[in-house]
Order: C-alpha cells, then structure tokens, then sequence
C-alpha cells in the first residue's frame, strides 16, 4: 500500500523532504541532534515523515549564529531589506500551492484555506516592503533653543517566534517578515506537530539569503519541543519572543520574558462572539456564522465559540443554521468540496467530547451535532446554553458554537465581554448608532472588533491580536513594527550653550 509520502512525493520532494532523516535545524547549516519527531496526517494518524528536531544544545548555537548574521543584516539601508523580503515573496508565490498542500496534509486544514495561509505570509510581505520605504521616525519640538528632538527606531536584534500548530506558516510570516524589515534576525521555534512546513519554508528563505549573498542563518529554524521553546523563552539573546499557543503557557513564557526584561508579543487564547441584532441581513450573518464556526473545523484563535442573539430571530436564525451545518461536507481535507477537515490531533477529540459532556451537565442542549466520526473527525455542533455557564467561559480548540439570547444591546456586550479572553468579536446590524457605540468605549473590549463579517479571517493590514488573557500583544499590520524595535529619543544640541531643561540653573 503507498504511504501518504509516497502520494504527494513530488510536494515534498520540492522541498527537500524525505520520508526519514530530514534535519530539523538551519542555522545556516542543515542539523538536528534531538529526538525524532513525527509528523503525523490528521486524516488518518499516518505518519508522514520523520524529522530529526533539534535540542538545547543546537539553540545555544543558532541564536549565536542569528546574532552574527543580524550584524551584517541591520546595516542594510532598509529600502535595500525591502528588496530581499520582495524575493521572498517571490519564492512564496512561486510555491504557493505546494505549500499549501503540506501544511493541508500536516495541520489537516482544508487546501483552499493552507493555500490562503501561504497567502497570508505573501500579503505581509508585501506590506512589509512598503515600510521598507515609509517606516519613520519623528521629529518633535523642543523647549530648548538650538535643541532638536528626534525619534529613532532600530532593531532590537533577534526575534525568537514560536508558532502554534494552527497556523503553522501564517504567524511565522508575520513576524518573520516584520521582524526582518525592521532590521532583526529571526530564530524559529514551530509546534512540534508541524515541523514539515517549517523545514520547506525555511529552505525557501534560505535560497533567497543566498541568491542575495547574505548570511542564511538570518532565518533560523530549531525545531523540538518543549526544552527548545522554555530555553528560547528565558534566553537574553531572544530580544523579542512571539508567542502563539495556550493563555496557559503563554502566561508562564510572558513571565519567564519579563523576568529578563526581554519583551514578549502574546497572542493567546480566543473565545470569541458574534452578536446578531434584529436588524441584521439574517443571510449574510448565517453565512458568516458558518465559516466563523466551522472554518478550519474550529482551530483558529479567531474561531467564534459564542453566539449571542437577539431573542425574536433566535429561532430562525437557528433553523438556517442548522440546515447550513447539515450541508457541510466532512473529510479529506484535500478532496475538493470538503469544508471541514479532521481535528489536529486525537487529544482534540477528547477535548470535543468533554466539552459536551460538561454542556449537559450544566443544563445546556446539543442542537445539532455532537457526535464524533472516528479518528480525528468530529461533527460540528451547536449548543444551546445560557450566559451564565461555566462551560462558556472556556476556549475549547474544536467546532463547537454555543448559542444564547439576549433582549438589548447592553445586555449582549455584557455577554461578549464577560469572558477572560479578548481576541476577536463581530456584530451583525444596519444600525449606525449600534455600529458606533459596540466600536466605542462601552463596546467589545476585544482587540478585534468586527461588523458584518466573521471573526475570523483578519486581513494582514491591521495589528492583530487581543486584550485580557490574549495576551495584549499585537503582530502584522498598523504600527506592529514598532515593537520589534527600540525606540530611540535622541536631543541634539546645535547651540554652542548649555540651556537645561524645565529652566534649570546648574552652577
Ligand atoms: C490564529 O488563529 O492564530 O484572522 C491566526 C484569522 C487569520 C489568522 C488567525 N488571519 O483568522
């Protein structure tokens, strides 16, 4: 019988990627002496191919090398890291559907939504080219005659990321290609489950340093698991750590970073609402509501988990929901029409379960779905619950959307903000006076507020990201970049005197 490997041998192949012994480090050199990971299709727990990762040892080393490399790399006028990031790109368009096939194959998310994710990394290239001509300082007024004042920003340095298994390419190119055109080194740690995509990524990155004759180790990768990602977390020449995962490890590696005065970007958990008010188009909120809920079978940070709706189009709402759902096409990720692939891993399963456990125990409903479909395959379903539970106030990594009423406006941004999580929240509605005040003070508190559209599926020019127990970071787009510098406030004295500050007369 012919493995998965064997299947999409030609993809792989165009990475370099065997079916054993493919090395899990760069540093400029291809190694790995740490155990042997396994990369594992979710559609049937097959193994893909082996992967030598790498361990503490090979950290300590790459860090050096990332270090050495960013030397040469921040001397580079920035219009002139613009054009490297814009051979990047090219590279990423050139392989942009064989990408997407591995991270479909390893993460288990539908192609078209693996292609969108490479995708995703090409857009913020693209972005981060146009800073490389218009990331500016500032210059401000002084008191003092003869004084100018000026704002600089310069690298930090190196920028450890570490990536979750959901989007195994996309959080990566954000600050990669950031992190880069502000003038750092990158050092990669990805989720152990996805090592594939990183290896094949990083080989594109490093053909690119090459062509430019710049030192590869720029763009370093070490693969491993655990020791890796808490020794780059506590590790001073990390000057930035990016962190996506659990508010669990994330809070610890927030910790950790800070206990070095390093600074830490935390994306965390998501525990997302929809609110649909009366006055919505119900056909554009249901069709959202889907791919909100179902999309990636209901692995992204920015998947909705709540759905918070007025109390007279409940029923309805909810009848072409439930049709909606019914006409999902469960499986293969890479067969063409399927919506909903596999959960990531079997440990998912049992989270999917649990959860619904819990939801009857506390008095909640299934409406719809429930069951589970053998090996990773779940049905995605929705709850009937009441605001107050428990079970609600979680972030279950599945696809499972608890459904709730309310009466007035008030009362549905008390719901959306009554979580600890503050990633992403959308409404649906006509009304100007809703829009403004859910987008104002008395509005959603998380970092994403939406109208008229998903949760998920954020554009690369914004900052991405959330508040409370997401984390507070921010990645992407707007006036992210700044935090992969330091700011620098430079007074320049021209004058030939010496006038002090607030008036002061030293001596
Ligand atoms: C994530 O789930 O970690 O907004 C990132 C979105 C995508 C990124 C999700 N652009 O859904």
């Amino acid at each position: 019988m012919s493995t998965i490997y064997d299947k999409y041998k030609d993809t792989f192949e165009r990475f370099g990627i065997a079916k054993s012994g493919n090395k899990g480090v760069f540093d400029g050199e291809w190694k790995g002496s740490g155990p042997i990971i396994k990369s594992v299709n979710p559609v049937n727990n097959e193994v893909i191919a082996e992967v030598i990762s790498g361990n503490v040892n090979d950290l300590n080393v790459a860090l050096d090398k990332v270090n050495e490399a960013q030397k040469i790399w921040r001397d580079l006028p920035v219009p002139k890291r613009g054009e490297v990031l814009l051979s990047m790109r090219q590279a990423l368009v050139d392989n942009l559907e064989p990408l997407g096939k591995v991270v479909a194959l390893e993460m288990g998310k539908i192609l078209p939504e693996g292609i969108g994710e490479i995708q995703e990394y090409v857009d913020i290239l693209e972005y981060a080219l146009g800073l490389s001509r218009m990331m500016k300082g500032s210059m401000i007024p002084s008191e003092r005659p003869g004084h100018v004042m000026l704002e600089t920003w310069n690298p930090l340095g190196t920028v450890g990321v570490i990536s979750a298994f959901n989007f195994p390419v996309a959080v990566y190119g954000w600050n990669s290609a950031i992190a880069l055109v502000t003038g750092n080194g990158v050092l990669w740690k990805p989720s152990p489950t996805t090592p594939l995509v990183s290896i094949a990524v990083t080989r594109l990155l490093e053909k690119t340093l090459h062509e430019h004759k710049l030192p590869t180790s720029l763009c370093s990768l070490v693969t491993g698991g655990t020791d890796v990602g808490s020794s780059l977390a506590a590790d001073a020449r990390a000057h930035v750590l990016s962190f996506t995962g659990s508010t669990k490890v994330g809070r610890q590696v927030g910790q950790v970073v800070q206990g070095r005065f390093g600074k830490s970007i935390l994306e965390l958990g998501g525990n997302n609402a929809i609110i649909v008010m009366e006055d919505c188009d119900l056909d554009l909120a249901a069709r959202a509501i889907l791919f909100a809920a179902v999309g990636t079978a209901g692995q992204r940070c920015t998947t909705t988990r709540r759905l918070i709706v007025h109390e007279n189009i409940y029923d309805t709402l909810i009848e072409r929901l439930i049709k909606a759902y019914g006409q999902v096409k469960i499986g293969d990720p890479l067969e063409e029409g399927v919506l909903c692939g596999p959960l990531h891993t079997q440990a998912a399963v049992s989270v999917y379960e649990e959860t619904l456990k819990k939801v009857q125990e506390q008095g909640g409903k299934i409406l719809f779905g429930g069951e589970t479909l053998g090996g990773n395959f779940v049905k995605p379903t929705l709850t009937r619950v009441n605001k107050d539970m428990n079970i609600i106030k979680e972030e279950a990594f599945v696809p499972i959307l608890h459904t709730m009423t309310f009466k007035t406006l008030d009362e549905a941004i008390a719901i959306n903000n009554n979580v600890a999580q503050g990633l992403s929240s959308s409404i649906f509605t006509k009304n100007p006076e809703t829009i403004f005040k859910w987008i104002g003070p008395a509005g959603s508190d998380c970092g994403i507020i939406n109208v008229n559209i998903p949760t998920n599926g954020a554009e690369i020019g914004g900052a991405f990201g959330g508040e409370k127990a997401t984390g507070g970071g921010r990645e992407s787009g707007s006036d992210s970049w700044k935090q992969y510098c330091r700011r620098g406030t430079c007074t320049i004295n021209y004058s030939g005197a010496l006038p002090l500050a607030q008036g002061i007369n030293f001596g």
